[in-house]
Formats: C-alpha cells, sequence, structure tokens
C-alpha cells in the first residue's frame, strides 16, 4: 500500500461509525482531524460526529483521494450504492466493510479490484470499546496492512482474524451472542422476581455475578466446565438446578440456536449476493 496522506475516510455516520471513530480516536491512535466522514443525508448525525470527537466532514468522496483506509458503515442495502460514488477515487486503499452478510466478493466486485478488501463482523459491545471484531482478508492484503488494521479495530475491544467461511459461525456466537445470553439472563431475573427479589435488586445481583463469573473464569484460567464443577458439589443446590437444565435438553438447545442463528446468517448473506 503507498500512503495517500494516512488518513481514514469514513462512509455513514451511524452507530457503527460512532463506536470505530470513538475506538480510534480514544487512545490517541489516530488523531481526529486525520478522519473524514461522511453520510447520505442526515447531517445532525454527521455534526454529532465531528462536535463530538473532533473529526472532519469530508466535503465529498472525492477526499478518498488523501486516505489510506476507508471505512464502509452502511447498512448491506446500501453498500453497493455507497461503493459507486467512491469508485471514481479508489486506488488501492484498505477497504474495511462492516456490512453484516455482505461478501469480499461483493466488495471486490462493487469496488472492481481498486480497492484491498476487508470483511469484518464487530458485535454490540464494540459502542463502548467491549467487542469483538471478526476479520477476513482478501489474498491481496498483506501481512503488514493486516496487523495495522487488527491493531485498528484492537481499538473497539478484541479483534480476531478469521477465514470468510466461518463468518456465518462467527455471526450466531458473537454477533448473537449478546442477544442469546441476555436471553438466559432474562430468564434468571424473571426466576428470582418469583421467588421475592425486587426487579433492581434481582438485575443487580445477576449482572454482578456475571461479571464476577467472567473476572474469575478469566483470572484463574478455567474453562466454563471446571468453574462449574469447583461450585457444583455432589447434592448440592447447584447440582439441583443443573440436573433440571439437563433433564430439559437446555445444553441441546442452546447448540440448536446456535446452529439456527448460523444458518440465518447464511440465508441472508444469499440474499445479498443476489441484489
Ligand atoms: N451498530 C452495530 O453495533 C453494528 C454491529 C455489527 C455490524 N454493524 C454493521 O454496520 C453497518 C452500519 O450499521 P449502523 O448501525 O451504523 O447503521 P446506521 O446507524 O443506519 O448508519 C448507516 C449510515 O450509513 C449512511 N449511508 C447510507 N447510504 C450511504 C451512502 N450511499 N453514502 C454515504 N453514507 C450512506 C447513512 O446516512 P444517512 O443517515 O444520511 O441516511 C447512515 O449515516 C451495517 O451494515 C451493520 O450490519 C453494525
Amino acid at each position: 500500500m503507498v500512503s495517500k496522506g494516512g488518513e481514514i475516510f469514513v462512509i455513514g455516520a451511524g452507530s457503527m461509525s460512532e463506536a470505530f471513530i470513538r475506538g480510534i480516536t480514544k487512545g490517541g491512535v489516530v488523531p481526529p482531524e486525520q478522519i473524514r466522514v461522511l453520510n447520505k443525508s442526515r447531517r445532525d448525525k454527521l455534526e454529532q460526529l465531528t462536535a463530538g470527537y473532533g473529526v472532519r466532514q469530508a466535503t465529498s468522496f472525492s477526499d478518498i483521494q488523501h486516505a489510506d483506509i476507508v471505512a464502509l458503515a452502511v447498512k448491506p442495502a446500501d453498500v453497493s450504492q455507497a461503493l459507486s460514488s467512491a469508485l471514481p477515487f479508489l486506488d488501492g486503499q484498505l477497504l474495511i466493510s462492516f456490512a453484516a452478510g455482505v461478501g469480499l466478493a461483493q466488495l471486490e466486485r462493487d469496488s472492481e479490484g481498486k480497492a484491498a478488501a476487508i470483511r469484518t463482523m464487530p458485535n454490540l459491545p464494540v459502542s463502548v470499546s467491549a467487542g469483538t471484531t471478526a476479520v477476513a482478508f482478501s489474498e491481496d492484503v498483506g501481512r503488514e496492512e493486516r496487523t495495522v488494521v487488527l491493531r485498528l479495530l484492537e481499538q473497539l475491544g478484541d479483534a480476531v482474524e478469521m477465514p470468510e467461511d466461518m463468518m456465518d459461525a462467527v455471526t450466531a456466537l458473537s454477533g448473537s451472542g449478546p442477544g442469546f445470553l441476555c436471553y438466559m439472563l432474562e430468564a434468571i431475573e424473571d426466576a428470582a422476581v418469583s421467588v421475592g427479589f425486587t426487579p433492581e435488586l434481582a438485575r443487580r445481583m445477576l449482572l454482578t455475578t456475571l461479571t464476577g463469573t467472567v473476572r474469575t473464569l478469566d483470572e484463574w484460567e478455567l474453562s466454563p466446565r471446571e468453574l462449574r464443577l469447583r461450585v457444583m458439589s455432589p447434592g448440592g443446590t447447584t447440582a439441583a438446578g443443573v440436573d433440571v437444565l439437563e433433564k430439559n435438553q437446555v445444553r441441546q438447545s442452546i447448540g440448536k440456536a446456535i446452529l439456527a442463528a448460523a444458518q440465518r446468517s447464511e440465508e441472508l448473506g444469499r440474499t445479498y449476493a443476489k441484489r
């Protein structure tokens, strides 16, 4: 990649764009004046970003000429139109797409091979810099450039390089993961209220139990199974509860839910690819 001025050009001024800009400016990794943003019509969103983070508004797509990286943060259905506006100014930049389900083949087709395509799948916690972003690179992205992109995306949480054919599985695990975990938390919260907790106290105790469990797993370097077995003494309270979960095939249901999400991701991807 030949440097064109070190700028990052962000297409889209929505939630994903804001998470990206917040992450990369927060630790001083990228000076805000090196970031230019453009959206389709809503000036208020653009002004919010420039006022909130000190980034610059792009005057037009032609500003892409000063950028080494183009970040595409538009809805999947808007990708082709956005790239057709960017096309005249693409010339070897790294094109980082956040659009769920839009494959490298489409990015390469829409950019007519004038940019090196990178497909990412971030999850919602990128909004609080605690996300997980899976990253699939096209073959023309070199090792050094991959490192630059991964370091940049690590500012939003964790970033993991993946082969593209794992993206549907990633969508099911980390993309839908917060939804699945919240479904389980909801069920525990409802049960806590039904045994006499106030909703506020139930949530407070549940959240500290959750963060405490994650921290213990991390600090003691245990697998979830190992930690569960430490908590679960034979004939004890946890064993009584887990016995009910096993009899009701909760483990199998969770497996089926992950599979269903991955299959749905594949179906949605095929729909985008046809457009
Ligand atoms: N938000 C997340 O946490 C998250 C997580 C994973 C993946 N993603 C992916 O990130 C992408 C963006 O999501 P979002 O939640 O940020 O959506 P959003 O809030 O709706 O923002 C989309 C932005 O794209 C702009 N846009 C649309 N077409 C454009 C064009 N032709 N040229 C320039 N700008 C254009 C819109 O401009 P106007 O407002 O002017 O219409 C808007 O600012 C999606 O593909 C989504 O799959 C998001």
